[in-house]
């Protein structure tokens, strides 16, 4: 029998193109997901059940029926602003939600986790580039959701039969390079996307929340990561653990950190728009700057990007906002 993952969330932005390619390497991805924020069309790669990972009793069926070798972990709530508030929906939904599901592992025998954590969890970092030693101080519900979370995997993990990978993603952006699925959150709220609905003029106007950072230009400065080598990073942790690998929390991201005009420069090049701007102030809870040390998940799992350039970030993400990109 071909393995087999549950993948929760598996109906998102990341999930989806996760189990695009858990499909493409001979692994079935089961999704389950409440379609709140996930949608049908993106799930093509394997069987689709609807549910919510809050129903403990229905995850525990959908497992025994589908007999899964891990879970992929990717239901969650992932709106900064939103989780500050109403954190009653985040710590239901990440906090009580993990818990749901790792009972539902622990109680039909599932014992590889692999979960999707955030940069969020260290809140505003005293230093440079963030490696995972770096303190996990989250400013904001969701961070502290996503680090509680982590900290039940690794308590699990040492009193019950369990083994986990915490995947922390700095900045997801960018869409499948063949152009199956893109990016679709509603409301959207991301850098890039934002910027090319105003470059395709769908928005009049990006609004840049702060010029006056700490920051060589004075916009704030992210580490953006293609949501493709996001997908491979989980394969690969997927194959780690499969193979006896130990529990280990990894950063996700280039190692390199871009602002926001760097961004919106690259898109002017690519679609040949320029993206209309006005300046706003700072957006509450925004650290200046965050890059990835991005060295362990590279020693841990063997992974380096290939897609997280900004160019091909740009080009795989244009056409999903009706822009052309030069050749
Ligand atoms: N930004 C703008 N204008 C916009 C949107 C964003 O100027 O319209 C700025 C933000 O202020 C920030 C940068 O662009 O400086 C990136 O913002 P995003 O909203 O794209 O992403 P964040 O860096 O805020 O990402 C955070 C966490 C992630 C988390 C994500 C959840 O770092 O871990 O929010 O949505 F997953």
């Amino acid at each position: 029998v071909a393995s087999r993952i549950l993948v929760t969330g598996g109906a998102g932005y990341i999930g989806s193109h996760t189990a695009k390619l858990l499909r493409l390497e001979g692994i079935e991805p089961v999704v389950y997901d409440n379609l709140t924020t996930g949608n049908r069309s993106a799930v093509r790669w394997g069987p689709f059940v609807q549910g919510d990972i809050l129903d403990g009793r229905h995850l525990i069926e959908v497992i025994e029926a589908h007999q899964p070798d891990a879970v992929i972990h990717f239901a969650a709530s992932a709106y900064v602003g939103e989780s500050v508030a109403d954190p009653a929906k985040y710590y239901n939904n990440n906090v009580r939600g993990t818990l749901s599901l790792l009972d539902a592992c622990r109680q039909t025998g599932v014992d590889k986790v692999i979960f999707s954590s955030s940069c969020a969890t260290y809140g505003v970092p005293a230093v440079l580039p963030i490696d995972e030693a770096t303190p996990q101080a989250p400013i904001n519900p969701y961070g502290k959701t996503k680090l509680v979370a982590e900290h039940m995997l690794a308590d699990y993990a040492a009193a019950f039969a369990l083994n986990y990978v915490s995947l922390r993603y700095f900045n997801a952006c960018g869409a499948d390079p063949e152009g199956d699925l893109g990016e679709w959150h509603d409301p959207e709220t991301h850098l890039i996307p934002r910027a090319l609905m105003a470059a395709a003029g769908r928005i009049p106007h990006l609004e840049i929340f702060g010029e006056d950072y700490d920051t060589p230009d004075g916009t704030c400065v992210r580490d953006y990561i293609h949501v493709a080598d996001l997908a491979s990073a989980h394969v690969l942790a997927y194959r780690h653990l499969a193979k006896g690998g130990g529990n280990v929390a990894l950063n996700l991201g280039t190692g390199r950190g871009f602002s926001i005009k760097e961004v919106l420069r690259t898109i002017g090049e690519i679609t040949g728009h320029d993206v209309p701007v006005v300046f706003r102030r700072r957006r509450a809870g925004d650290p200046p700057a965050l890059y990835a040390d991005a060295g362990l998940a590279c020693r841990t799992l063997g992974f380096l990007p290939r897609y997280s350039d900004l160019e091909t970030i740009v080009r795989t993400a244009a056409p999903f906002f009706g822009l052309e990109v030069r050749s």
